[in-house]
């Protein structure tokens, strides 16, 4: 039996602060129909001021703690997904070390949207060649720090939140049974930040070509999704949840369609959260568990794009 990943807890945090479309449309030149109609786009929360994404990391790192019934002293890899982090080092992984006490090391992962996938893929290895046993795994970010507020097209998607896993090695069916990571940087200039600590010494704000990182959305997902099941020995048909990047509801919709995966076996948080990056996947994880969707055995399919571009997607048997 070879030794796998095996998710052993979920968990997530959102904060306070809920904001509507309809307070969107008191900020920028949009309304509620449209913001609906073209992502799925409902309500996302935003950090407070002072919040920072290490703080929402440690509290979704804890739930997932909770849920597994580890200690922070049992785990001994911590792997943050963001974009967003606190400054520009420490890395947020080592913050999250120093709240918690977590053992061994702890870094973070940068593959924008596709943070999480990248994140899980990371840690699947970890786990697999032995370097690490009890992995935290965390999506967090404070992507409306990074928002430009003139920009009707990109402001109103976006939201912060954290979501985390806990991951343990071991034998049996259970676990990550494959994943598969992809990147093009010829399409750097369709979803980017313009500063950084090299360019423009300013943090920058998110521009992005909105249609065409669609266009390759639905084109890469599907192709991704049914890479990493072929992989893992498996086809659509053995596809209990799909668990995708919450972008917009009809890239989603998409997928699923491309996969010949119904909509009743699609995770949909889009909606309440908007676009979390990073920490979209953990997020809609952690909430589609809380509402008792899944049972032991079932397989779920991870998959993201983002930035880069980078895609890529998991497939877990839990
Ligand atoms: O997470 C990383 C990956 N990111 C994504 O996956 C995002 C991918 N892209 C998308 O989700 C969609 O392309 C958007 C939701 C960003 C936009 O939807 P779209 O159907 O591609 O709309 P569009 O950009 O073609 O804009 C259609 C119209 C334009 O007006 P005209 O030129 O047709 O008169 C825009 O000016 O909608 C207008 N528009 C808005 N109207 C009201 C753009 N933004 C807004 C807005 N409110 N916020």
């Amino acid at each position: 039996m070879t030794r796998k990943a095996i998710l052993r807890g979920v968990g997530h945090y959102l904060p306070d602060r809920v904001v509507e479309n309809a307070e969107m449309e008191t900020m920028v030149d949009t309304t509620d129909a449209w913001i609906k109609s073209r992502s799925g786009i409902e309500r996302r929360h935003f950090a407070a001021e002072g919040q920072l994404t290490s703080d929402l990391a440690i509290k979704a790192a804890n739930a997932a703690l909770e849920d597994a019934g580890f200690s922070a002293d049992q785990i001994d890899a911590v792997v943050v997904a963001t974009s967003t982090p606190d400054t520009t080092f420490p890395s947020v992984g080592t913050i999250v070390q120093g709240a918690l006490g977590t053992q061994g090391f702890a870094f973070d992962v940068q593959a924008v949207c596709a943070g999480f996938v990248y994140a899980m893929s990371t840690a699947n290895a970890f786990i697999t060649s032995g370097q690490a046993n009890r992995v935290l795994v965390i999506g967090a970010e404070t992507f409306s720090r990074i928002m430009n507020w003139e920009d009707r097209t990109t402001c109103v998607l976006f939201g912060d939140g954290a979501g985390a896993v806990v991951l343990e090695g071991g034998d049996g069916d259970a676990g990550i049974l494959s994943t598969d990571l992809n990147s093009d940087g010829q399409y750097r200039d369709l979803l980017y930040v313009d500063g950084g600590v090299s360019s423009t010494q300013t943090t920058g704000v998110l521009v992005m070509q909105g249609k065409e990182v669609f266009r390759h959305a639905v084109e890469k997902l599907a192709q991704t999704a049914e890479t990493a099941l072929e992989k893992a020995g498996l086809s659509s048909d053995d596809v209990d949840w799909i668990v995708p990047h919450q972008a917009n509801s009809r890239i989603i919709t998409r997928t699923a369609q491309k996969m010949g995966v119904s909509m009743d076996r699609v995770v949909m948080t889009v909606q309440d959260h908007g676009n979390t990056s990073a920490a979209s996947i953990p997020l809609a994880l952690s909430v589609a568990k809380s509402e008792g969707k899944f049972k032991p055995g079932q397989v779920i399919v991870m998959e993201a794009i983002g930035g880069g571009l980078a895609w890529g997607a998991v497939v877990l048997r839990l």
